[in-house]
């Protein structure tokens, strides 16, 4: 059966050692709740990268994989007309066994113990983590609402520096509030990069998930050699299971230092079903990707309509990127432990608190739409009967 395009098809993930399905109970203490925190999606992973990987068990020797010309030139092409982002080859590192690592990697080499990183938050928790658990300072630059969107808010971050901030972490797209930034907002980042010596880490795995009328500008475009820009397909093609990521680093010496972390860790082969499948995706799968990013948008606008005719104080955030949705719990007048509780034990779904995207996202949870609109409506029936 070819469900490629039939976004709706519900495709049982129970028992595939999913994490979002089988995951549930240790997580949330119970193993029936519908699942909408990680996030991958419930759609089938487009056929062209399941065809690569089949054709590629064929042969029965899975050994050692190198990376071929072809690897890299799909990343130079997909860059170039996706993002009108002209990479020269020698840019492009790569990081098994994923984003996470690689951005771990540079905190290491361009930080020391003690030092200072700055973020806009909320951001991604791992992005929070790396500087926590490495013993460096995390600054919090919150996010300004303005009208519901999230701004950046460049004057505060400038005023929160320290003599030992060496670096800034961008989720760019931000993921959870959804926000494409600027290329405004960015410029006003690469300046205060120039003008106080930070490299600028944006971590960029949601930006090919823009909602229509919006347009990523990748950071390296602006931020050149103060920039280390990490791109994926695994957000994009529902590929986490085979994680394959790129970090696009124009400054030569960040380069070196990076690769001497890599050979210390033994990092230097990635999953050959990480590699096939990136080169299926970034060559074969953008008419799949125009009719997903459709069904996201809808998704979006699902529930946006939804909590606007069924008033149960949540509320959503204005979405520019990405398949997570920003709900406002605010005006519930409950407590997050509280609201948890209920969704779990009362309606049954599984939400990331936004908390754990930095205290800015007290008051919020952040709902994965990346589903048929049938379970996302059972999902918002869901969210308003825990909170009758
Ligand atoms: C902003 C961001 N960065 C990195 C990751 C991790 O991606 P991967 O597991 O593909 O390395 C995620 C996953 O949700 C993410 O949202």
């Amino acid at each position: 059966m070819d469900l490629t395009f039939d976004f709706d098809a519900a495709i049982s993930r129970r028992n595939t050692d999913s994490y979002k399905w089988d995951g549930n109970e240790q997580l949330f203490g119970r193993a029936d709740l519908l699942p909408f925190w990680v996030a991958d999606m419930d759609f089938a992973t487009p056929q062209p990268i399941l065809d690569a990987i089949r054709n590629r068990v064929d042969h029965p020797v899975l050994g050692y994989g190198f990376r071929s010309d072809t690897y890299f030139s799909v990343i130079q092409s997909w860059l170039s007309d996706r993002h009108d982002w002209a990479v020269p080859r020698e840019w492009l590192m790569f990081c098994p066994p994923g984003s996470i690592v690689g951005i771990q990697g540079i905190v290491e080499v361009l930080s020391k113990a003690g030092d200072s990183i700055i973020a806009p938050t909320p951001t991604y928790g791992p992005l929070m983590d790396i500087v926590a658990q490495n013993g460096r300072h995390l600054i919090r630059n919150p996010l300004r609402e303005v009208d519901g969107r999230f701004e950046l808010n460049v004057g505060d971050l400038e005023r929160r520096l320290r003599p030992d901030t060496r670096l800034l972490m961008l989720c760019s797209p931000n993921n959870p509030v959804g926000r494409v930034f600027t290329e405004d907002e960015l410029q006003s980042l690469a300046d205060i990069a120039d003008e106080h010596d930070l490299v600028v880490v944006s971590d960029e795995v949601h930006s090919d998930l823009v909602m229509p009328g919006h347009r990523h500008v990748p950071f390296g475009v602006i931020g050149g050699n103060r920039s280390v820009t990490v791109i994926s397909p695994n957000k994009t093609f529902n590929t986490a299971g085979i994680p394959q990521a790129t970090l696009v680093i124009p400054d030569e010496k960040i380069r070196r230092r990076l690769q001497s972390f890599l050979d210390r860790m033994q990092l230097n082969h990635d999953s050959t079903f990480g590699a096939l499948g990136m080169i299926a995706a970034y060559r074969e799968c953008r008419p799949w990707l125009e009719k997903l990013i459709a069904y996201i948008h809808s998704n979006h606008r699902l529930v946006e309509d939804y909590f606007k005719h069924n008033d149960c104080g949540v509320r959503k955030a204005p979405a520019e990127a990405t398949y997570l949705a920003w709900l406002d719990f605010r005006r519930t007048g409950l407590e997050q432990d509280e609201i948890m509780d209920r969704l779990v034990n009362v309606g049954g779904v599984g939400l990331y608190s936004g908390i754990d995207f930095g205290e800015e996202g007290r008051g919020f949870f952040r709902m994965n739409l990346a589903c048929p609109k049938a379970l996302l409506s059972k999902g918002l029936e869901r969210i308003s009967k825990a909170l009758e």
